[in-house]
């Protein structure tokens, strides 16, 4: 049963590359709904943020107290902030020139960049904060193009997330608790004309 759970993880994201290269003409060709393409590229990117924050910020900052998450992570030789790390990610990918896209918002935002700007993200974010546990999809057409577009919600998986975004002073919301939901990572995957 462990053997048979962990070759599932690990092959997974080797999956997901393998379509989406099937998928680079712009037209799913692996048999892959735009949904499954994009949950299956949510739950990437939500276990490495969870992995990350749990066991590098959490643990170093909250429960060891050996170094601290900063912003300026550079001038502060501090760790990089998960919405950082998950940035970093996002541009690299797109460099590399990625069909899809991801972010972090939320209505809450310490960094307005990252409050939400089209009328599906909007929407998307309320959704996602009314409905616990539900994803949110639809279509939307940006420049001319049309996406298939998720949003997912990002949850305060460590007491981490409640402590800095509670602290912060650009912070909106001063009374984050453990499970709620913090905000929302929205995926975009362009329809092709
Ligand atoms: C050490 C501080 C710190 C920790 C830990 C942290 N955050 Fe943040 N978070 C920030 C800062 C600062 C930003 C804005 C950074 C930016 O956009 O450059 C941010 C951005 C975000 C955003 C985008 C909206 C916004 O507020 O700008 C979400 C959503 C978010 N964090 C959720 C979480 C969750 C969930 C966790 C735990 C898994 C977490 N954060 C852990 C400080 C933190």
């Amino acid at each position: 049963m462990r053997t048979i759970k962990t070759v599932t993880r690990s092959v997974l994201p080797l999956m997901i590359v393998a379509s989406i290269t099937a998928c680079s003409s712009g037209k799913p060709q692996a048999g892959l709904s735009p949904q499954q393409l994009t949950d299956s590229l949510h739950l990437v990117l939500e276990t490495d943020r969870t992995v990350y924050t749990k066991l590098i910020v959490n643990r170093l900052q909250n429960e060891e107290k050996v170094i601290k998450a900063s912003e300026h992570w550079k001038e502060d030789k501090a760790l990089v902030l998960p919405a950082q790390m998950f940035r970093a990610g996002a541009e690299m990918a797109r460099e590399k020139g990625a069909t899809f896209s991801y972010s972090l918002l939320s209505t809450w935002p310490i960094n307005k960049q990252n409050a939400p700007k089209t009328d599906a993200e909007k929407t998307g974010l309320d959704y996602i904060a009314a409905n616990k546990g539900k994803n949110y999809y639809t279509e939307e057409t940006l420049g001319g193009k049309k996406y298939f577009t998720a949003v997912y919600a990002d949850i305060a998986v460590a007491p981490a997330c409640v402590t800095c975004h509670n602290g912060h002073k650009d912070t909106p919301k001063k009374d984050f608790k453990i499970g709620d939901v913090m905000g929302g990572v929205v995926i975009r995957y362009p329809l092709g004309s």
